[in-house]
Protein backbone atom coordinates (compact mmCIF):
# COMPACT_ATOMS: atom_id res chain seq x y z
CA UNK A 1 0.00 0.00 0.00
CA UNK A 2 3.11 2.63 1.09
CA UNK A 3 5.12 1.75 -1.81
CA UNK A 4 8.96 1.68 -0.81
CA UNK A 5 8.42 4.51 1.35
CA UNK A 6 8.33 4.04 5.19
CA UNK A 7 5.29 6.20 6.00
CA UNK A 8 5.38 8.26 9.23
CA UNK A 9 3.07 11.05 8.09
CA UNK A 10 -0.38 9.45 8.77
CA UNK A 11 -1.07 12.52 10.95
CA UNK A 12 -1.22 14.80 8.33
CA UNK A 13 -3.30 12.19 6.67
CA UNK A 14 -3.17 8.47 5.66
CA UNK A 15 -3.40 6.37 2.98
CA UNK A 16 -7.09 5.33 1.80
CA UNK A 17 -8.01 1.28 2.78
CA UNK A 18 -9.37 -0.54 -0.41
CA UNK A 19 -12.65 -0.59 0.40
CA UNK A 20 -13.16 2.74 0.75
CA UNK A 21 -11.44 3.59 -2.52
CA UNK A 22 -13.96 1.01 -4.13
CA UNK A 23 -17.05 2.60 -2.45
CA UNK A 24 -16.15 6.24 -3.68
CA UNK A 25 -15.91 4.33 -7.11
CA UNK A 26 -18.61 2.21 -7.10
CA UNK A 27 -20.77 5.42 -5.84
CA UNK A 28 -19.34 7.57 -8.95
CA UNK A 29 -20.29 4.67 -11.37
CA UNK A 30 -24.09 4.21 -9.98
CA UNK A 31 -25.35 6.44 -11.79
CA UNK A 32 -26.64 7.76 -8.32
CA UNK A 33 -24.81 11.20 -8.48
CA UNK A 34 -28.11 13.66 -8.25
CA UNK A 35 -29.09 15.28 -4.97
CA UNK A 36 -31.62 15.11 -2.13
CA UNK A 37 -35.18 15.14 -1.81
CA UNK A 38 -35.92 14.69 -5.43
CA UNK A 39 -38.65 12.52 -7.35
CA UNK A 40 -36.93 9.73 -8.74
CA UNK A 41 -34.66 6.52 -7.97
CA UNK A 42 -31.33 8.57 -7.75
CA UNK A 43 -32.08 11.27 -5.57
CA UNK A 44 -33.98 8.54 -2.98
CA UNK A 45 -30.09 6.98 -3.14
CA UNK A 46 -28.69 10.21 -2.39
CA UNK A 47 -30.78 10.79 0.29
CA UNK A 48 -30.11 6.76 1.48
CA UNK A 49 -26.78 7.59 1.45
CA UNK A 50 -26.91 10.16 3.96
CA UNK A 51 -28.93 8.13 6.35
CA UNK A 52 -26.71 5.06 5.94
CA UNK A 53 -23.00 7.20 6.57
CA UNK A 54 -24.77 9.25 9.13
CA UNK A 55 -26.05 6.06 11.10
CA UNK A 56 -22.32 4.24 10.48
CA UNK A 57 -20.77 7.71 12.06
CA UNK A 58 -23.33 7.19 15.09
CA UNK A 59 -21.94 3.89 15.85
CA UNK A 60 -17.97 4.90 15.35
CA UNK A 61 -18.24 8.14 17.39
CA UNK A 62 -21.11 6.95 20.12
CA UNK A 63 -23.53 9.42 18.93
CA UNK A 64 -26.80 10.57 17.39
CA UNK A 65 -26.73 9.94 14.01
CA UNK A 66 -29.16 12.50 13.15
CA UNK A 67 -26.14 15.08 14.14
CA UNK A 68 -23.81 14.47 11.88
CA UNK A 69 -22.66 17.17 9.25
CA UNK A 70 -20.83 16.62 6.89
CA UNK A 71 -17.94 19.00 5.33
CA UNK A 72 -15.15 19.61 3.04
CA UNK A 73 -12.64 19.62 6.11
CA UNK A 74 -12.80 20.22 9.95
CA UNK A 75 -11.32 23.35 9.49
CA UNK A 76 -14.07 24.76 7.38
CA UNK A 77 -17.05 23.00 9.40
CA UNK A 78 -15.21 24.92 12.12
CA UNK A 79 -15.41 28.21 10.32
CA UNK A 80 -19.49 27.59 9.85
CA UNK A 81 -20.07 26.64 13.31
CA UNK A 82 -18.06 29.59 14.71
CA UNK A 83 -19.71 31.92 12.52
CA UNK A 84 -23.25 30.99 13.93
CA UNK A 85 -21.73 31.06 17.35
CA UNK A 86 -20.51 34.32 17.21
CA UNK A 87 -23.87 35.98 16.59
CA UNK A 88 -24.99 35.52 19.69
CA UNK A 89 -21.74 36.55 21.69
CA UNK A 90 -20.33 40.08 22.60
CA UNK A 91 -18.22 41.88 24.78
CA UNK A 92 -17.88 40.23 28.20
CA UNK A 93 -18.42 36.80 27.33
CA UNK A 94 -16.00 34.62 27.53
CA UNK A 95 -14.32 31.25 25.47
CA UNK A 96 -11.33 28.73 26.55
CA UNK A 97 -9.13 27.69 23.50
CA UNK A 98 -5.95 26.07 24.71
CA UNK A 99 -1.84 25.91 23.62
CA UNK A 100 -2.24 22.25 22.19
CA UNK A 101 -5.06 22.05 19.60
CA UNK A 102 -4.63 22.57 16.27
CA UNK A 103 -5.16 26.06 14.49
CA UNK A 104 -8.42 25.30 13.02
CA UNK A 105 -9.46 25.00 16.97
CA UNK A 106 -8.32 28.33 17.81
CA UNK A 107 -8.33 30.67 14.91
CA UNK A 108 -11.85 30.31 14.16
CA UNK A 109 -12.56 31.61 18.20
CA UNK A 110 -9.32 34.31 18.09
CA UNK A 111 -11.33 35.45 14.55
CA UNK A 112 -14.68 35.27 16.33
CA UNK A 113 -13.64 37.08 19.42
CA UNK A 114 -12.16 40.00 17.06
CA UNK A 115 -14.82 40.35 15.18
CA UNK A 116 -17.80 40.40 18.51
CA UNK A 117 -15.62 41.81 21.56
CA UNK A 118 -15.20 38.36 23.54
CA UNK A 119 -12.61 37.32 24.70
CA UNK A 120 -10.39 34.11 24.31
CA UNK A 121 -8.62 32.76 27.04
CA UNK A 122 -5.30 30.26 27.07
CA UNK A 123 -5.27 27.31 28.69
CA UNK A 124 -1.00 26.73 29.17
CA UNK A 125 0.80 23.60 28.17
CA UNK A 126 2.58 22.06 31.41
CA UNK A 127 6.24 22.86 29.33
CA UNK A 128 8.06 19.68 31.26
CA UNK A 129 5.57 17.36 30.21
CA UNK A 130 4.33 18.79 27.15
CA UNK A 131 0.71 17.59 28.34
CA UNK A 132 -2.70 20.01 28.91
CA UNK A 133 -3.74 19.23 32.45
CA UNK A 134 -7.50 19.23 32.70
CA UNK A 135 -7.07 21.90 35.72
CA UNK A 136 -5.08 24.20 33.40
CA UNK A 137 -8.69 24.45 31.29
CA UNK A 138 -10.79 24.61 34.34
CA UNK A 139 -9.28 26.84 36.03
CA UNK A 140 -9.93 29.64 33.60
CA UNK A 141 -13.74 28.65 33.29
CA UNK A 142 -15.95 30.91 34.75
CA UNK A 143 -19.08 32.83 35.28
CA UNK A 144 -18.48 34.35 31.38
CA UNK A 145 -17.56 31.69 29.80
CA UNK A 146 -19.55 30.28 27.40
CA UNK A 147 -17.46 27.85 24.88
CA UNK A 148 -14.89 25.49 25.69
CA UNK A 149 -12.41 24.55 22.79
CA UNK A 150 -10.29 21.55 23.50
CA UNK A 151 -8.48 18.95 22.13
CA UNK A 152 -9.23 15.11 22.03
CA UNK A 153 -5.82 14.36 21.39
CA UNK A 154 -2.86 16.38 20.14
CA UNK A 155 -0.99 15.94 16.51
CA UNK A 156 1.59 17.35 17.36
CA UNK A 157 2.76 15.18 20.64
CA UNK A 158 -0.10 12.60 20.57
CA UNK A 159 -1.06 13.31 24.37
CA UNK A 160 -4.75 12.89 25.42
CA UNK A 161 -6.26 15.55 27.87
CA UNK A 162 -9.33 13.88 29.76
CA UNK A 163 -12.23 16.13 27.95
CA UNK A 164 -14.65 14.28 29.66
CA UNK A 165 -13.42 15.84 32.88
CA UNK A 166 -13.71 19.14 31.15
CA UNK A 167 -16.69 19.13 29.68
CA UNK A 168 -18.51 17.94 32.66
CA UNK A 169 -16.96 21.19 34.82
CA UNK A 170 -17.64 23.44 31.59
CA UNK A 171 -21.33 22.39 31.79
CA UNK A 172 -21.80 22.85 35.47
CA UNK A 173 -20.46 26.78 34.61
CA UNK A 174 -23.13 26.82 32.09
CA UNK A 175 -20.36 26.54 29.33
CA UNK A 176 -21.09 24.54 26.17
CA UNK A 177 -17.49 22.66 24.96
CA UNK A 178 -16.60 21.88 21.59
CA UNK A 179 -13.71 18.57 21.15
CA UNK A 180 -11.51 18.63 18.71
CA UNK A 181 -11.54 14.54 17.67
CA UNK A 182 -9.27 14.47 14.69
CA UNK A 183 -6.26 13.49 15.95
CA UNK A 184 -8.26 11.16 18.22
CA UNK A 185 -10.49 8.96 16.08
CA UNK A 186 -8.05 7.03 14.62
CA UNK A 187 -6.31 5.85 17.54
CA UNK A 188 -8.99 5.82 20.14
CA UNK A 189 -12.34 4.14 20.60
CA UNK A 190 -14.80 7.36 20.54
CA UNK A 191 -17.93 7.28 22.92
CA UNK A 192 -19.34 11.55 22.44
CA UNK A 193 -22.13 10.43 24.90
CA UNK A 194 -19.68 9.38 27.54
CA UNK A 195 -17.35 12.36 26.79
CA UNK A 196 -20.64 14.61 27.21
CA UNK A 197 -19.37 17.26 24.76
CA UNK A 198 -21.94 19.42 22.36
CA UNK A 199 -19.73 19.63 19.34
CA UNK A 200 -16.81 16.80 18.18
CA UNK A 201 -14.81 17.27 15.41
CA UNK A 202 -13.64 14.37 12.72
CA UNK A 203 -11.73 14.05 9.36
CA UNK A 204 -12.13 10.76 7.48
CA UNK A 205 -8.84 11.72 5.63
CA UNK A 206 -7.03 10.59 9.42
CA UNK A 207 -8.59 7.38 9.77
CA UNK A 208 -8.38 5.73 5.97
CA UNK A 209 -11.22 7.27 4.31
CA UNK A 210 -11.41 10.50 1.86
CA UNK A 211 -10.75 14.08 2.71
CA UNK A 212 -13.35 15.13 4.34
CA UNK A 213 -14.80 17.12 7.96
CA UNK A 214 -17.52 15.21 10.15
CA UNK A 215 -18.81 17.31 13.23
CA UNK A 216 -21.24 15.78 15.08
CA UNK A 217 -23.30 18.64 16.84
CA UNK A 218 -25.78 17.87 19.77
CA UNK A 219 -29.06 17.99 18.37
CA UNK A 220 -30.89 20.69 20.85
CA UNK A 221 -27.73 22.98 19.76
CA UNK A 222 -28.14 22.43 15.85
CA UNK A 223 -31.64 23.76 15.99
CA UNK A 224 -30.87 26.28 18.23
CA UNK A 225 -27.96 27.84 16.62
CA UNK A 226 -28.36 31.47 14.35
CA UNK A 227 -26.45 29.77 11.11
CA UNK A 228 -25.68 31.46 8.29
CA UNK A 229 -26.96 29.59 5.18
CA UNK A 230 -28.88 30.02 2.11
CA UNK A 231 -32.63 30.27 1.69
CA UNK A 232 -33.21 27.04 0.23
CA UNK A 233 -31.12 25.11 2.42
CA UNK A 234 -32.87 23.04 5.46
CA UNK A 235 -34.35 24.98 8.53
CA UNK A 236 -33.51 21.60 10.90
CA UNK A 237 -31.06 19.10 11.38
CA UNK A 238 -27.63 18.94 9.67
CA UNK A 239 -28.29 20.38 6.30
CA UNK A 240 -28.51 23.76 8.17
CA UNK A 241 -24.56 23.79 8.46
CA UNK A 242 -23.86 22.20 4.99
CA UNK A 243 -22.77 24.34 2.54
CA UNK A 244 -24.01 23.31 -0.59
CA UNK A 245 -24.29 19.78 -2.00
CA UNK A 246 -22.38 17.32 -0.41
CA UNK A 247 -19.47 15.41 -1.89
CA UNK A 248 -21.75 11.57 -2.16
CA UNK A 249 -18.16 9.95 -3.10
CA UNK A 250 -16.66 11.08 -0.42
CA UNK A 251 -19.81 10.06 1.76
CA UNK A 252 -19.83 6.97 0.09
CA UNK A 253 -16.23 6.40 0.97
CA UNK A 254 -16.27 7.96 4.81
CA UNK A 255 -18.55 4.99 5.29
CA UNK A 256 -16.87 2.37 3.80
CA UNK A 257 -13.64 3.62 6.00
CA UNK A 258 -15.62 4.30 9.25
CA UNK A 259 -16.92 0.18 8.66
CA UNK A 260 -13.36 -0.52 8.31
CA UNK A 261 -12.05 0.91 11.54
CA UNK A 262 -15.68 -0.56 13.36
CA UNK A 263 -14.80 -4.18 11.71
CA UNK A 264 -11.39 -3.58 12.47
CA UNK A 265 -11.92 -2.78 16.03
CA UNK A 266 -10.31 -0.36 18.31
CA UNK A 267 -8.48 -2.41 20.60
CA UNK A 268 -6.79 -4.52 17.94
CA UNK A 269 -5.43 -1.05 16.24
CA UNK A 270 -4.71 0.38 19.58
CA UNK A 271 -2.28 -2.88 20.60
CA UNK A 272 -0.72 -2.52 16.66
CA UNK A 273 0.05 0.59 17.29
CA UNK A 274 1.23 0.94 20.80
CA UNK A 275 3.40 -1.72 19.95
CA UNK A 276 5.57 0.03 17.25
CA UNK A 277 4.92 3.53 19.42
CA UNK A 278 7.06 1.63 22.23
CA UNK A 279 9.62 0.42 19.39
CA UNK A 280 9.88 4.16 18.03
CA UNK A 281 10.39 5.96 21.21
CA UNK A 282 12.80 3.71 23.19
CA UNK A 283 14.85 4.19 20.09
CA UNK A 284 14.64 7.33 19.72
CA UNK A 285 15.64 7.86 23.54
CA UNK A 286 18.52 5.81 22.72
CA UNK A 287 20.19 8.27 20.18
CA UNK A 288 22.48 10.49 22.12
CA UNK A 289 21.71 13.44 19.59
CA UNK A 290 17.97 13.45 19.74
CA UNK A 291 16.02 15.03 22.15
CA UNK A 292 12.01 13.61 22.25
CA UNK A 293 9.71 16.58 22.34
CA UNK A 294 6.80 16.56 24.94
CA UNK A 295 5.49 13.52 26.73
CA UNK A 296 8.74 11.18 27.86
CA UNK A 297 6.23 8.17 27.64
CA UNK A 298 3.11 6.47 26.08
CA UNK A 299 0.44 6.40 28.68
CA UNK A 300 -2.68 8.64 27.40
CA UNK A 301 -1.12 9.19 24.32
CA UNK A 302 -1.75 8.91 21.18
CA UNK A 303 0.94 7.38 19.23
CA UNK A 304 2.32 10.85 18.03
CA UNK A 305 5.24 12.20 18.54
CA UNK A 306 7.76 14.98 17.74
CA UNK A 307 11.86 15.38 18.13
CA UNK A 308 14.77 17.65 17.50
CA UNK A 309 18.34 16.20 16.29
CA UNK A 310 21.49 18.40 17.78
CA UNK A 311 22.38 20.50 15.33
CA UNK A 312 20.00 20.24 12.41
CA UNK A 313 17.36 22.44 11.41
CA UNK A 314 13.85 20.09 11.44
CA UNK A 315 13.42 20.63 7.83
CA UNK A 316 17.18 19.28 6.88
CA UNK A 317 16.41 16.06 8.89
CA UNK A 318 13.21 15.41 7.09
CA UNK A 319 14.90 16.50 3.67
CA UNK A 320 17.66 13.28 4.89
CA UNK A 321 14.70 10.78 5.97
CA UNK A 322 13.31 11.54 2.75
CA UNK A 323 16.52 10.73 0.93
CA UNK A 324 16.21 7.32 2.45
CA UNK A 325 12.27 6.73 1.87
CA UNK A 326 11.14 7.65 5.57
CA UNK A 327 8.41 10.41 5.25
CA UNK A 328 7.97 12.44 8.14
CA UNK A 329 6.88 16.17 8.42
CA UNK A 330 8.66 18.96 9.80
CA UNK A 331 7.56 22.61 11.01
CA UNK A 332 4.46 23.40 13.76
CA UNK A 333 2.17 20.86 11.97
CA UNK A 334 -0.61 23.45 13.01
CA UNK A 335 0.04 23.41 16.21
CA UNK A 336 0.69 27.12 16.45
CA UNK A 337 0.22 27.71 20.06
CA UNK A 338 2.32 24.95 21.38
CA UNK A 339 5.78 25.06 19.89
CA UNK A 340 6.77 28.06 22.38
CA UNK A 341 6.19 25.68 25.38
CA UNK A 342 7.94 23.12 23.62
CA UNK A 343 10.32 25.54 23.46
CA UNK A 344 10.44 25.33 19.40
CA UNK A 345 11.00 27.92 17.25
CA UNK A 346 7.51 29.06 15.94
CA UNK A 347 8.53 27.96 12.39
CA UNK A 348 10.64 25.58 12.04
CA UNK A 349 9.23 23.63 14.86
CA UNK A 350 10.39 19.67 15.01
CA UNK A 351 9.98 16.62 12.98
CA UNK A 352 7.09 14.85 13.33
CA UNK A 353 6.66 10.87 13.62
CA UNK A 354 3.31 9.22 13.74
CA UNK A 355 2.56 5.32 13.71
CA UNK A 356 -0.95 4.13 11.89
CA UNK A 357 -2.74 1.29 11.26
CA UNK A 358 0.22 -0.16 8.49
CA UNK A 359 3.09 1.36 10.28
CA UNK A 360 5.63 -2.30 10.68
CA UNK A 361 8.30 -3.17 13.38
CA UNK A 362 10.64 -2.67 9.65
CA UNK A 363 9.57 0.76 8.90
CA UNK A 364 10.00 2.18 12.55
CA UNK A 365 13.57 0.44 12.29
CA UNK A 366 14.65 2.05 9.10
CA UNK A 367 13.62 5.43 10.54
CA UNK A 368 15.59 4.93 13.55
CA UNK A 369 18.12 3.32 11.23
CA UNK A 370 18.13 6.66 9.07
CA UNK A 371 17.66 9.54 12.00
CA UNK A 372 21.17 7.45 14.02
CA UNK A 373 23.40 8.08 10.35
CA UNK A 374 21.72 11.46 9.92
CA UNK A 375 22.79 12.19 13.84
CA UNK A 376 26.32 10.93 13.60
CA UNK A 377 26.70 12.64 10.69
CA UNK A 378 26.32 16.41 13.12
CA UNK A 379 25.58 19.21 11.01
CA UNK A 380 26.29 18.83 7.84
C1 LIG B 1 -5.92 17.70 15.48
C2 LIG B 1 -6.37 18.27 14.18
N1 LIG B 1 -7.45 19.05 14.17
C3 LIG B 1 -7.92 19.60 13.03
C4 LIG B 1 -7.28 19.39 11.83
C5 LIG B 1 -7.83 20.05 10.60
O1 LIG B 1 -8.45 19.09 9.80
P1 LIG B 1 -8.90 19.45 8.33
O2 LIG B 1 -7.69 19.33 7.46
O3 LIG B 1 -9.96 18.43 8.01
O4 LIG B 1 -9.44 20.82 8.34
C6 LIG B 1 -6.15 18.59 11.79
C7 LIG B 1 -5.43 18.38 10.53
O5 LIG B 1 -4.25 18.11 10.51
C8 LIG B 1 -5.69 18.01 13.00
O6 LIG B 1 -4.61 17.21 13.02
Amino acid sequence: MTGEWARFDGPAGTQVVDVAIEATAAWQRSGNNANSHGSFAAAAACDDLVETVSATMGELLGADPGCMVFGPSTTANMMALTRAIGRGLGPGDEIVCTMLDHDSNVAPWLLLARDTGATVRMAELDPSTGRLAAGSVIDLIGPATRWVAVTGSSNAVGAIPDVATVTAAAHSAGARVVVDGVHLTPHRGVDVAAIGCDVFTTSSYKWYGPHAGIMCVEPGLLEALDVYKVRPAPDSGPGRLQYGTPSWEALAGIDAAARFLLETDMDRIVAHEAIRFARLIEGLHGIDAVRVVGPPDTVDRAPTLMFEVDGLAPLAVAERLADERVAVWDGHNYAVEAMAPLDLDSEAGAVRAGISLYTTDDDVDRLLDAVRRVAGSGSG
